[in-house]
């Protein structure tokens, strides 16, 4: 008989010859179990994904509860279903009301989509900004919005009008015109390996936008729900965007994606034409009971309070002359090395030592961590003693290896 190992590699189509091919049974908390109950903490919550934990009880019960009542009933938009309602206005409750009126789909490029279109239909214009190194998805729009050519090489072309900033640089902003529809940035950019924005460059961002009537999208499918150390990590910088795209965490662990804004302009969608942006699953009442879930859990537990908090204690208890730098806000965080060889090595050894981590697409000198927000500070010093264990027997190789040589 085949092992799922094998089957896994003739059936599911890939994303790269080297598949990492851990193989878990079940997951709880901070822990994903493997074959042999071997637990592995998990330092990276799927990507961003599992802020509350794997398979939150509150998160568990509210998508029995749903999946017994209603699953499916329609495409998004045309009848009223409770969780879609429920959940819409919880975040409504929590965002500025500049911010009141979701559109929700299935997952992060779906939201970049909606809001490109959106963006398109609201000022009528056909330019886009992107930051550099930015991360966005992996469908065409998204994609339209990288220039990073090396994950999209082979698959343009893509869309025209696309300019570039580089994140956190003030003189790039003159590059923001009445021909721009809008500009999309990650306030922390993930995947070039956490890079923070400052509140200076956020502020003169939002004012050249309001100068030139160009919308602000804010891209927080990582950073949103708790992750940076506020509910959202816009809260940083004393503004508000256009538009909030959301997703990863915000279902708990079940695939969701959203694009909030205003109900003013969030109206362009429902006419001329009418059906102009459509979702079978969008919203899907099982994912919006269980993001109402995740969401009433992260308030009732106070768990985005003790993120920053958390994030400090990492970055203490992570000190060693092979670490060059620790970047990032609250649990999201890039601890990195000299180079992709030595963090490769170190993330290697940590897995099996039952750590989870990986690195980022754009920064492969970096470790990432970004565990679920309810890891306790016990298990954050035990993760911090297993990666300067590995650290050591990586360096200390690397060492003997020059002597070697030598
Ligand atoms: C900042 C950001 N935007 C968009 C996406 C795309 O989300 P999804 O993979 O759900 O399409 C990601 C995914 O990693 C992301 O990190």
């Amino acid at each position: 008989m085949l092992t799922q190992r094998q089957l896994f590699l003739q059936h599911n189509a890939q994303t790269s010859p080297e598949p990492l091919m851990l193989e878990f049974v079940r997951a709880k908390g901070v822990y994903i179990y493997d074959s042999s109950d071997k637990k592995h903490l998990d330092l990276i919550a799927g990507i961003g994904v599992s802020n509350v934990g794997h398979c939150h009880p509150a998160v568990v019960k509210a998508i029995q509860q749903q999946a017994e009542t209603y699953m499916h009933l329609m495409v998004y938009g045309e009848y009223i279903q409770a969780p879609q309602v429920n959940f819409a206005k919880a975040l409504a409750d929590i965002l500025p009301e500049s911010l009141s009126c979701t559109y929700f789909l299935n997952s992060g490029t779906e939201a970049v989509e909606g809001a490109m279109k959106l963006a398109k239909r609201y000022t009528g214009r056909q330019g886009f900004i992107a930051c550099k190194n930015a991360y966005h998805g992996s469908t065409h729009g998204a994609e339209s919005l990288m220039e990073s050519d090396f994950y999209s090489s082979g698959y343009g072309p893509f869309l025209p009008n696309v300019s570039f900033i580089e994140h956190n640089n003030i003189a790039d902003l003159k590059k923001i015109t009445t021909d721009i529809a809008a500009v999309f940035i990650e306030p922390i950019q993930g995947e070039a390996g956490i890079r923070v924005a400052d509140v200076a460059y956020m502020q003169a961002l939002r004012a050249k936008c309001d100068e030139t009537k160009t919308l602000l999208i804010f891209d927080e499918i990582q950073s949103g729900f708790g992750r940076s150390g506020k509910m959202f990590a816009f809260e940083h910088y004393n503004i508000t965007p256009d538009v909030l795209l959301l997703a990863k965490g915000i279902g708990g662990g079940m695939p969701i994606g959203a694009f909030i804004s205003s109900l003013q302009i969030m109206s362009v969608l429902s006419h001329t034409p009418i059906l102009g942006h459509m979702t079978t699953f969008g919203g899907h009442p099982v994912c919006c009971a269980a993001g109402l879930a995740t969401l009433r859990t992260l308030i009732d537990d106070k768990i985005v309070d003790e993120v920053e908090e958390k994030g400090q204690l990492f970055k203490q208890l992570l000190i060693h002359p092979a670490i060059k730098e620790i970047r990032g806000k609250g649990l999201m965080l890039a601890v990195a090395f000299e180079n992709f060889e030595i963090n490769k090595k170190i993330i290697d050894a940590c897995i099996l030592d039952g750590v989870l981590s990986d690195w980022f697409l754009h920064c492969s000198n970096s470790m990432r961590i970004a565990p679920p927000l309810i890891i306790t500070k016990t298990e954050i010093e035990d993760a911090c003693a297993i990666i300067l264990k590995n650290i050591n027997l990586v360096v200390e190789k690397k060492d003997q290896s020059k002597k070697t040589v030598a």
